[in-house]
């Protein structure tokens, strides 16, 4: 029955750690996946976490199934970390989150239920480049794939003449993605005054936005990385949808915490978005699992660990922040001056530059494993690497 069936490819991100595992070289680094690790190159398990688990452990509860839509005191946390403690938007009930399987899972949900609601119309408008696996996952659910202009290679910069021209030419009822901060994979950040403009644009052309929030608090703060979604919920944009990832700002990629956010043009109309959402998640994957949702509502729901997770959550933006402008030092020493723009990009990654060739030689010559994009994972760089990495950086662009 399965002889005919062909092999997939390999996915550029994750198939990509297959290929780093299985290498043996003893100084190899991983610059390919997108994973915060620490001073000493290990994931962290956050002490707020630590804190909640061993909270839990102390006392085992038996596990049912969680509701369709997760657990309630998660999707609550995860409202007001979205929208603001204070937020309008709340108050009026024009909100509704359902926990998901990380933010893919999110991404996946809204897609399938957006293609039900818009039918053979439903087109998304992506920008030029993004992760790749926003392509797949819409393209999977049935849409029509369109892209707007985002990054600008000559000024490494914002192309914002570009992105509002192309906005302006969509159709309403067009689904708009935007990474909420930390842009993946450029590290190019709409400013507030850009965001402005851009949500106008969205409000005036009934477009709906769609922000993707994986790396809530890796630029500046909480808060401060949730512009985009204030931004709409201030200017009165009726409808838009949020996905949002815990797997960095808690270091639980495993756990793949997530939520699925609606925003109704009342509090009706979010219910009936609610009933869609649980039967969507019902015919994927029947309800979210407990563990990982129990250890993020357990640290935001409580203040004391809540302000804990601010600061270890700041600590690694710091440490980022640190890592960018080390490495900018270190390539100018070796003669690769060119490479200052990595203090202006924001989260995890940087997008070098650096051609499919170059990241081939860093491969094969060096072990050092980054995305084909050029694009590099600054916080896979720690003191043991940063000489390394520095070094074949800049014997690969002489
Ligand atoms: C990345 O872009 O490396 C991360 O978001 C991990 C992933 O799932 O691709």
């Amino acid at each position: 029955l399965f002889t005919h069936v062909e092999a997939a490819p390999g996915d550029p991100i994750l198939g990509l750690t297959e290929q780093f595992l299985a290498d043996p070289r003893p100084n190899k680094v991983n610059l390919g996946v997108g994973i915060y690790v620490d001073e000493q190159g290990k994931v962290p398990l956050l002490e707020c976490v630590r804190e909640v688990e061993t909270r839990l452990a102390r006392s085992p509860a038996p596990r049912s199934y969680l509701p369709i839509d997760g657990l309630p005191a998660y999707n609550r946390a995860t409202g007001k970390l979205l929208f603001g403690d204070d937020s309008p938007l709340l108050a009026a009930g024009r909100v509704v989150t359902a926990q998901t399987i990380g933010g893919s899972g999110a991404l996946r949900v809204a897609a399938d239920l957006l293609r039900q609601i818009f039918g053979a119309q439903a087109r998304i408008a992506i920008s030029n480049p993004s992760w790749g696996n926003h392509h797949v996952i819409f393209r999977s659910a049935g849409f029509e794939l369109l892209e707007y202009r985002y990054y600008d290679p000559a000024s490494k910069g914002i192309d914002e003449a570009g992105l509002l021209a192309d906005l302006e030419v969509l159709q309403p009822g067009t689904v708009v993605l935007l990474h909420g901060c930390c842009h993946n994979p450029t590290g190019v950040d709409l400013d507030a005054n850009q965001w402005h403009r851009v949500v106008a644009v969205l409000k005036e052309r009934r477009l709906l936005p769609f922000i993707d929030l994986a790396y809530q608090g890796f630029d500046r703060g909480t808060a401060r990385d949730a512009l985009a979604v204030r931004l709409l919920g201030e200017a009165g944009v009726e409808n838009f949808v949020v996905a949002n990832s815990y797997s960095k700002s808690f270091s639980l990629y495993g756990e793949r915490v997530g939520a699925l956010s609606f925003v109704g043009a009342d509090r009706d109309e979010a219910a009936r978005l609610l009933t869609r959402i649980k039967a969507t998640i019902r015919a994927n994957y029947s309800s979210p699992a407990t563990h990982g949702a129990l250890l993020v509502s357990g640290v935001l729901e409580s203040d004391d660990l809540r302000a804990r997770w601010e600061e270890e959550l700041g600590h690694m933006r710091g440490r980022i922040h640190a890592m960018r402008a080390a490495l900018v030092e270190k390539l100018a020493a070796r003669g690769a001056p060119q490479y200052g723009f990595f203090v202006r990009q924001a989260g995890m990654f940087s997008y070098s530059g650096l051609t499919k060739a170059q990241v081939d030689r860093l491969r094969e010559e060096y072990a050092i494993y980054a995305l084909t994009s050029g694009r590099i994972c600054i916080a896979a760089l720690n003191e043991a690497n940063l000489d390394y990495v520095a070094d074949a950086i800049a014997a690969v662009s002489r």
